[in-house]
């Protein structure tokens, strides 16, 4: 007999070959913003909440906060901080929002979100499309006055305008550390991107000391100081990787966050391959992603003995790939492709 997960993880695999009838972009508005009316009806809120919230799932410190639980939603998916209550609903300890930047942008054309339905994959070129950091941090500041906000903890994911040149990208970041720093817990400095062009040259050593120990001294003058991370990009090599690692320890780094898409397409299947070439630029995430991304946090653990803390991400779609990325070093986990092909019940999954 079916149990009740079993029966709902049937039921959205239903609702998914309907939904992936559409484009994926499409999609993912459709349908947070019909998880959000549904939440703005009270007995719904709670049914959901009742229904998706991981029972049993023990609150964890890392980086001096406590985070409700280990699995949170990743970068990218909530760039404008509309749905933090929802998400919240859904179980995710923490949500990473952004990347924002200094200026509101549209980012690419469309379409720029393509699924890899065999391998359970997705390749985007976004291109940093958000509403600005002003917005989405008086959009935070509103969340902060809900009960909901006490349940989750927020990230802020930051990184530079399209047109802004790489040596005063410093200036960007300084932009929206300065914006998000009442409204956020943690900072993320997101130069891995592949979509913003020569935003990955910010992670050549030089470059990177000069924006993240910029931020840090902006941080040292605050009253409150917010744990500072950087995410990585997995197309780093062992080398680079080793780099980067060397300097987070000698400028005291809070952490890494292991890691944002990859131009690698070497891991797809034959057909995945064809489909990510129709596809075009852009990076790849979900399944493909998850060896490189748990290797990257084992070199990382081990060069540092365990002690920086990392934050890992890729290709998480069920309790085994979490576990798999806890085992490597990683203290809390994110997801985003996992949750468009496994649904609202991943972290519950994931937890229980
Ligand atoms: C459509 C899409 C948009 C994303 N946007 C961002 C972003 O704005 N900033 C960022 O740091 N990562 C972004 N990411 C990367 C994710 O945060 C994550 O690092 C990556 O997808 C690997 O995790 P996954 O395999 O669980 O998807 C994006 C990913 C996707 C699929």
């Amino acid at each position: 007999m079916l149990n009740n997960c079993h029966y709902f993880a049937a039921m959205y695999a239903i609702v998914r070959s309907f939904l992936f009838l559409f484009s994926p972009e499409w999609v993912h508005y459709f349908s947070m913003n019909w998880l959000k009316k549904l939440c703005s009806i009270g007995f719904m809120h709670r049914y959901l909440q009742k229904r998706y919230r991981p029972a049993t799932a023990e609150p964890v410190r890392f980086l001096n906060l406590q985070f409700p639980n280990r699995v949170g939603l990743a970068a990218g998916f909530d760039k404008n901080a509309l749905y933090l209550k929802e998400l919240a609903a859904l179980g995710f300890g923490h949500v990473e929002v952004g990347t924002a930047t200094p200026r509101p942008q549209a980012g690419n054309d469309k379409p720029r979100l393509f699924r890899l339905k065999r391998d359970r994959a997705l390749i985007n070129r976004m291109g940093f499309n958000n509403d600005g950091v002003e917005v989405i941090a008086a959009r935070l500041a509103q969340f902060k006055l809900s009960p909901e906000a006490a349940n989750l903890i927020i990230g802020g994911n930051i990184g530079k305008n399209k047109e802004t040149p790489n040596e005063y990208a410093y200036m960007d970041y300084d932009k929206c550390f300065r914006s998000l720093h009442p409204v956020v817990d943690y900072f993320v400095v997101n130069v891995s991107s592949p979509n913003t062009p020569g935003l990955r040259e910010l992670q050549e050593k030089e470059s990177l000391r000069q924006i993240l120990t910029h931020l840090q001294e902006i941080n040292a003058s605050m009253q409150i100081k917010r744990p500072l991370l950087l995410k990585i990009a997995p197309d780093l090599t062992d080398e680079q990787l080793a780099e980067v690692v060397d300097l987070s320890t000698e400028i005291n780094l809070d952490g890494l966050v292991i890691a944002n898409t990859t131009l690698n397409r070497s891991m797809l299947t034959d057909a995945g391959k064809i489909k990510a070439g129709d596809a075009g630029a852009g990076g790849l995430s979900g399944a493909p992603a998850r060896q490189r991304s748990t290797d990257m946090i084992k070199l990382v653990a081990k060069q540092t003995n365990g002690k920086l803390p990392i934050i890992g991400v890729g290709g998480i779609f069920t309790k085994a790939d979490a576990q798999e990325k806890h085992a490597a070093g990683a203290a809390l986990v994110q997801v985003w492709t996992g949750f468009v092909y496994e649904g609202p019940g991943i972290v519950k999954k994931i937890l229980n």
